[in-house]
């Protein structure tokens, strides 16, 4: 999704804008621009592609100013053109804007102005913002009543900034369900989307919250609530752990994310699990009385983190025994589900800042229920929004394509179940103790597998020129194969799709051929003999197999074209190490494909638009 940058202060602002768009690369962009007040006037530079497009025109025409804002954008109204990039500006180019979000009712804002003769030249949304505020008078008259007014008019959800040609001792700024957040630093200030595009020297930040407004200067910040009324921040430290911006000597970050998995499950297990293997979540603001008298669970997320549900389900239908349901929170948002009684909504969300996560829980909210957030961007709106957030303690991910999100996603929903089934008397401490024990072996396992991430990378280079693949896996397998064929999807644009292997010879079968390679993951489990059918019948019709198998079982590898073993484990335990081959099966036929994994085409990091 679009980033954004605002810098005031006593450096090259072109050069904070562009380290500042640099760290926001990973959301997902097609073009990129500035605008920095230079002698008096705003010189606005734009292009499209990638940033260092943009740091070429800079390099042919500088720009030189201590104050400016930067943006780079992911198209919704207007192909991703220079015309379209952002900054947009009024004609007199007295006024500069740049946007995250969509204003809804832009069309009649843009057809009012155009009857009062306003140019326009792009197709954006985001330009009737400038328009609007030049309208009004902005640059001329005092800022406080015409911003406030201004900004009263726009509908939908967004975050700007502005530069004023009159006013350069300022950046105004405004939110209204896109995130911002404002940065501290001794004569300076910052906005930015998210914390990463903050320079070092940013130690106190504060989460701008929706609905309020008003500008940065170099001494702080001056802020409105929503009716104007004046506010002070609440500044807290920023965590500036640089590693997690780096690479670190991997080629991508999807890769290093997918080697730091292991990491990420020993970090959870450490915060999670107190001595003599009392599980931990004592830092949910709901009372364990309410949780134990859980009747009913509706999840609701999107993408990777509902394939998480889907496991979670299962993890909370089997030890806590309560009953739940998964929905696509882009569909719970708007079908007015029945929520009533004991019933606990829980959203799952990497980035905290999905627009379809975050209106689910409002309407959750609407309804007087309690929703619980588990949230890797623990400052997120998503977090700050729900009754009770857990942190996923995964890290900052940056590759688009999700995976060590995912799995600790699945670690800490199979933790929480048995922290419900403990509050329900359904499992003693003692019986919770076998399964953590097993749960505690993750790390190593994970490990093991990683170490023959070569023999995935020979298997994913045969299959590079296929262009569909099924995915097939049953009961806990089921979720997997989704993931599995999402992650495909994603970053090698082959088509994929993933089945329950019962539903096969429902339809999908009628794909099978030598083109299609099916990949099934079959690891030992109450339904393996139901997936070794599946094989079996794959095999029939001269499919090309590659499986995901148990150590030590040799039935799945003899009736398989390429296989891959994982260390042998309950059946509970093998979602989250039947995943990781699969993540590098993606990742290595995308670079067999010549793809650039870190930013697929058309995609975002956190999808903060309908
Ligand atoms: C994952 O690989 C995807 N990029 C995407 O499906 C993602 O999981 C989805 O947009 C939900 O994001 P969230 O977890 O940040 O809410």
């Amino acid at each position: 999704m679009c980033g954004i940058v605002g810098y005031i202060g006593p450096k090259l602002a072109d050069a904070v804008l562009l380290f500042g768009l640099y760290r926001l690369e990973y959301r997902g962009y097609d073009s990129a621009g500035i605008a920095v007040i230079d002698d008096g006037e705003i010189e606005i530079r734009k292009d499209t592609g990638k940033i260092r497009n943009l740091e070429r025109l800079l390099k042919e025409h500088p720009v030189e100013g201590n104050v400016g804002i930067g943006h780079t954008r992911w198209a919704t109204h207007g192909a991703p053109t220079s015309v379209n990039a952002h900054p947009h500006a009024d004609a007199s180019k007295s006024i500069a804007v740049v946007h995250n979000g969509i204003i809804e009712n832009y069309d009649q804002i843009r057809k009012d102005l155009q009857s009062k003769n306003f140019l326009f030249v792009s197709d954006t949304d985001t330009e009737v913002i400038p328009q609007l505020l030049k309208s009004n008078n902005f640059s001329k008259d005092e800022e406080y009543d015409i911003f406030k007014t201004t900004i009263s008019k726009l509908e939908g959800r967004f975050a700007f900034l502005i530069l004023v040609e009159d006013k350069p001792d300022r950046v105004f700024f405004c939110r209204n369900g896109s995130p911002l957040v404002y940065g501290r630093s001794e004569n300076e200030g910052f906005l930015v989307s998210d914390s990463s595009a903050f320079i070092a020297s940013v130690k106190e930040q504060y989460f701008v919250k929706d609905g309020e407004w008003g500008w940065i200067t170099r001494e702080g910040i001056v802020l409105f609530d929503k009716d104007g009324n004046r506010k002070e921040p609440e500044l807290i430290e920023v965590d500036h752990d640089l590693t997690q911006y780096e690479k670190n000597g991997y080629e991508h970050f999807m890769l290093k994310e997918i080697f730091e998995q292991p990491t990420v499950v020993r970090n959870i297990l450490d915060k999670r699990i107190g001595a003599n293997n009392l599980i931990n979540f004592s830092e949910l603001t709901m009372s364990k009385d309410f949780q134990a008298k859980l009747f009913r669970i509706v999840f609701t997320s999107a993408g990777t983190s509902l394939h998480a549900a889907m496991i979670g389900k299962l993890y909370i239908e089997k030890f806590a025994k309560i009953m739940t349901e998964v929905e696509f929170s882009s569909e719970f948002r708007y079908r007015n589900p029945i929520l009533e009684g004991d019933t606990l909504v829980i959203a799952i969300s990497q980035s905290g800042e999905t627009a379809d996560t975050l209106a689910s829980i409002h309407s959750a909210k609407a309804k007087f229920l309690k929703v619980l957030s588990f949230v890797n961007q623990i400052n997120s709106s998503i977090s700050r929004e729900s009754t009770a957030a857990a942190n996923l303690f995964a890290g900052t991910e940056i590759g688009v394509a999700s995976t060590k999100a995912y799995v600790a996603e699945l670690v800490s929903l199979l933790l929480y179940s048995l922290h419900l089934a403990k509050l329900k008397w359904i499992l003693t401490d003692e019986e919770i103790s076998v399964i953590l024990e097993e749960v505690k072996k993750l790390p190593k396992q994970i490990e093991q597998i990683l170490e023959k991430a070569d023999s995935i990378k020979e298997i994913a280079y045969t299959m590079r020129d296929k262009r569909d693949f099924i995915f097939l896996g049953r009961s806990y397998e089921h979720p997997t194969a989704l993931e599995g064929a999402l992650k495909l999807k994603e970053i090698s644009y082959a088509h994929a799709s993933g089945y329950a292997g019962g539903e096969f010879k429902h339809g999908p079968i009628a794909l099978v051929s030598k083109d299609v390679p099916v990949i099934c993951i079959t690891p030992k489990s109450e339904v393996y003999t139901k997936m070794v059918s599946n094989l079996e019948e794959v095999r029939a019709r001269n499919g090309i197999i590659f499986s995901i198998h148990t150590e030590g079982d040799e039935s799945v590898p003899a009736l398989s074209n390429y296989s891959f073993a994982i260390p042998d484990c309950s059946e509970y335990i093998t979602p989250i190490l039947s995943v990781i081959p699969l993540q590098l099966f993606a990742y290595y036929v995308a670079i067999a494909k010549g793809c650039e994994p870190d930013q697929p085409r058309n995609l975002a990091k956190s999808v903060t638009v309908e």
